[in-house]
C-alpha cells in the first residue's frame, strides 16, 4: 500500500466535541459537551432539504440560539476570552468575537423569517465550533494556569475578575 492511502482521513480525528468525555481540562468540559449538542444541529442544518425540515429548523433555530448558544457566547466571552488575551493570544480572541458577531447576525435575520441565512449559519456555527475546539480551545490549555483549567466552576462564573475585561473585548476589528 502507498504511503498516502495509510494517511487517516479527517474523520478518524474526531473532536473533542464530537466525543462526549474526549479528555479535555476541567474548565473546558461544560462548554466542550455544549459544543457537541451545536454540532449535533449544524448536520441537522445541513442534511434539511425539504421544506417541512426547513421550517422546522426556521422555528427552533432562533429558540435554541437564545437558550443554549447566546449563554455559551457569553461565558466564553466573560470568562475564557479575557484570559486568553491577558495571556497575549489577542488575534485568536478577536477572530472568536468576530465569529460569535456573525452567527449572532445569521440568528437574527433567521429570527426574522430569512429561509436563506439558515444554511450560511449552520456553516459558520460548524467552522466556528471546529476553529474553538481545533486552536482555541487548544491554546488556551497550553497557556492559561493550571488554577484556572483544573476548576470545573470557573467557565460557569460570568465575572471571576473585573481587572480581566480590558477594552480589546468589546471593541470592533
Ligand atoms: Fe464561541
Ligand atoms: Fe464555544
Amino acid at each position: 500500500m502507498r504511503a498516502w492511502c495509510t494517511i487517516p482521513h479527517e474523520r478518524d480525528f474526531p473532536l473533542p466535541a464530537e466525543v462526549p468525555g474526549m479528555k479535555r481540562r476541567a474548565a473546558l468540559i461544560e462548554l466542550s459537551r455544549e459544543h457537541h449538542g451545536a454540532l449535533v444541529l449544524t448536520q441537522r442544518i445541513a442534511k434539511a432539504h425539504d421544506t417541512a425540515a426547513v421550517a422546522h429548523l426556521m422555528d427552533s433555530v432562533p429558540a435554541i440560539f437564545r437558550s443554549e448558544l447566546e449563554p455559551h457566547f457569553r461565558i466564553e466571552e466573560a470568562s475564557l476570552l479575557p484570559r486568553l488575551a491577558a495571556a497575549g493570544e489577542v488575534e485568536q480572541v478577536r477572530r472568536t468575537l468576530a465569529e460569535h458577531r456573525e452567527l449572532r447576525d445569521l440568528a437574527a435575520k433567521i429570527a426574522a423569517g430569512d429561509r436563506s441565512r439558515l444554511k450560511p449559519f449552520g456553516a459558520a456555527l460548524n467552522a466556528h465550533i471546529r476553529f474553538e475546539e481545533r486552536e482555541l480551545f487548544a491554546t488556551a490549555e497550553s497557556v492559561l494556569p493550571a488554577a484556572f483549567l483544573d476548576h470545573s466552576g470557573q467557565t460557569c462564573d460570568p465575572d471571576p475578575d473585573p481587572t480581566l475585561h480590558e477594552p480589546w473585548c468589546h471593541e470592533n476589528p
